[in-house]
């Protein structure tokens, strides 16, 4: 069901046009007497009472902090738009992370929105500009499938918006950047390529610096939550412990399918669409030696008796906040000898990891502390071809052969948050309370991998915690979801035996 149409401008201003209809589907009757008989006979919509969003204060502060860093410059942070995923159908709609940052608003987004800060004495006059409902007596309403509510729903007028972010809401037909001062203006560059070129032909001499020092700023305010976003970061946690639950309660059913992964990848998606907006990311579910692919997203083979199980998934909220958990499961409810030899490594090491955590403690020192259980234990069962403390020097470390990625990165709006961060405040800085992030260790023995035994190939084990530091030292947001082998060999052969 699709009406081919000419698409305009909020579909993404990046997008390239489509190929011209070819006249192989159906089309908008255009005769006078369809378009009077359309336009008429809709009853009025009944008036919205639009409330505040409980955290438009807290992102009011956000915005003062970004405006103190830049004065007298003109800032422009759009939302993006919507990206095409083949012919006329779209990628679901996500803001970009700035612009979710500095409004508040998630998932119900109006692609094609731009937030505006102008200059005005010592800060900013903030507005929003988004696209309004197009009324029933127009064309857009019935004939765009891209914008017409007949096609995609309701969307917010001006005034909703307005008194949801508390923010003044225009039209984004009043988009003037024509109007802007070019000279001294900074932009989220990667949001919508389209305005960014509309800003640049405007743009004489770009100062590149500027640009990437508001990515930057926004990248390194975000480094440390506010109280509504610890929340928002609970509440995925919380959806995703749910969505575990769901995956262990499904084991029997994916045994049973040659495709089992598919079947714990779709139950936690299920969840994700219940309890939130989304996968934060692409499920991981990987069953046997696919437990050695880091990244292993297609999800497509069968999870056999036996064998451990990795999920790496989390819950986005509607707020677009995301958690990121790890969990590495005996199928059939026991682990092995070895199985367990390992998994007891690793969580050693996230235990390690985790006593490292507080105020003050520079955050590249918890992978340190890992990766230190990680080489002892290696160096003890003998796979390392020089002692421990040559491994664990710069010009060693053999022992991430099997640990190659590193173990914590900054969660929030995006699962590898605050991107932009310089290294002195993020891999180099010091821990402050507020800060979100992940504690997860893995080992993993490759099926060739010919410097472990036979029996140790194949095996990969990851535990993949969130984390709050607080101000005396570090909460585990994940510790309720089970994580030692006694607990997980409960909780797994309560479900395969039900
Ligand atoms: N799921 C991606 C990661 O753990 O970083
Ligand atoms: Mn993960
Ligand atoms: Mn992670």
């Amino acid at each position: 069901m699709a009406l081919l149409h000419a698409r305009c401008q909020t579909r993404g201003m990046a997008d390239s046009p489509s190929p011209a209809p070819r006249g192989n589907r159906s089309t908008t009757p255009i005769s006078e007497a369809f378009r009077d008989f359309i336009q008429a006979g809709w009853s009025t919509p009944a008036p919205t009472t639009p409330e505040s969003f409980a955290h438009a204060p807290v992102v009011a502060i956000r915005r003062d902090r970004v405006s103190s860093h830049f004065p007298g410059t003109t800032l422009v942070i759009p939302a993006g738009g919507v990206k095409v995923r083949s012919n006329d159908t779209d990628y679901p709609y996500r803001a970009h992370t700035a612009f979710s940052y500095l409004t508040g608003w998630g998932s119900g987004a109006t692609p094609g929105s731009i937030l505006l800060a102008t200059p005005e004495g010592d800060s900013h006059r903030w507005e929003i500009f988004i696209l309004p409902p197009a009324p029933r007596t127009s064309d857009e309403f019935y004939a765009n499938p891209a914008l017409g509510e007949f096609w995609t729903g309701r969307r917010p007028g001006l005034d909703d918006v307005g008194t949801w972010l508390g923010l003044d809401a225009h039209d984004l037909a009043h988009w003037a950047p024509d109007t802007l001062d070019v000279a001294s203006l900074a932009l989220i560059a990667d949001a919508d390529e389209a305005l960014t070129r509309v800003i640049r032909a405007r743009q004489e001499s770009v100062d590149p610096d500027s640009d990437a020092r508001l990515a930057q700023v926004i990248s390194e305010l975000r480094l440390v939550k506010d109280e509504y976003e610890t929340s928002e970061l609970r509440d995925a946690v919380a959806a995703t412990h749910r969505g575990f639950q769901d995956i262990v309660d499904a084991l029997p059913q994916a045994m049973a399918h040659p495709r089992g992964e598919r079947i714990i990848e779709g139950v936690f998606h299920q969840r994700a669409r219940l309890d939130g907006n989304e996968v934060g990311y692409g499920t991981i579910a990987a069953s046997g030696s696919h437990a050695c692919i880091l990244h292993w997203v297609t999800n497509d083979g069968p999870v056999t008796a036996g064998d451990l199980l990795l999920v790496d998934a989390g819950v986005e909220r509607d707020s677009l906040y995301t958690a990121d958990i790890t969990r590495t499961l005996p199928v059939s409810g026991t682990f092995t000898k070895r199985q367990r030899e390992v998994y007891e490594a690793v969580l050693e090491a996230a235990d390690a990891a985790f006593q490292v955590v507080k105020p003050g403690a520079i955050f590249k020192d918890i992978h340190a502390a890992a990766l230190a259980v990680i080489a002892r234990r290696v160096s003890q069962w003998g796979f390392l071809p020089v002692d421990v403390d040559t491994a664990l020097s710069p010009e060693g470390q053999h022992h991430r052969r099997y640990m190659i990625h590193g173990t914590s990165h900054h969660l929030g709006l995006d699962v590898h948050d605050c991107a932009q961060a310089r290294r002195e405040m993020y891999l180099e800085g010091e821990l402050r309370a507020g800060m979100v992030f992940t504690i997860e260790p893995g080992l993993y023995f490759q099926p060739d991998d010919e410097t472990v035994p036979p029996e140790w190939r194949g095996i990969g084990v990851r535990i993949e915690d969130n984390i709050l530091v607080t101000p005396s030292g570090a909460e585990n947001l994940s510790a309720g979801i089970p994580r030692k082998p006694e607990e997980i060999e409960a909780w797994v052969a309560g479900s395969t035996q039900r």
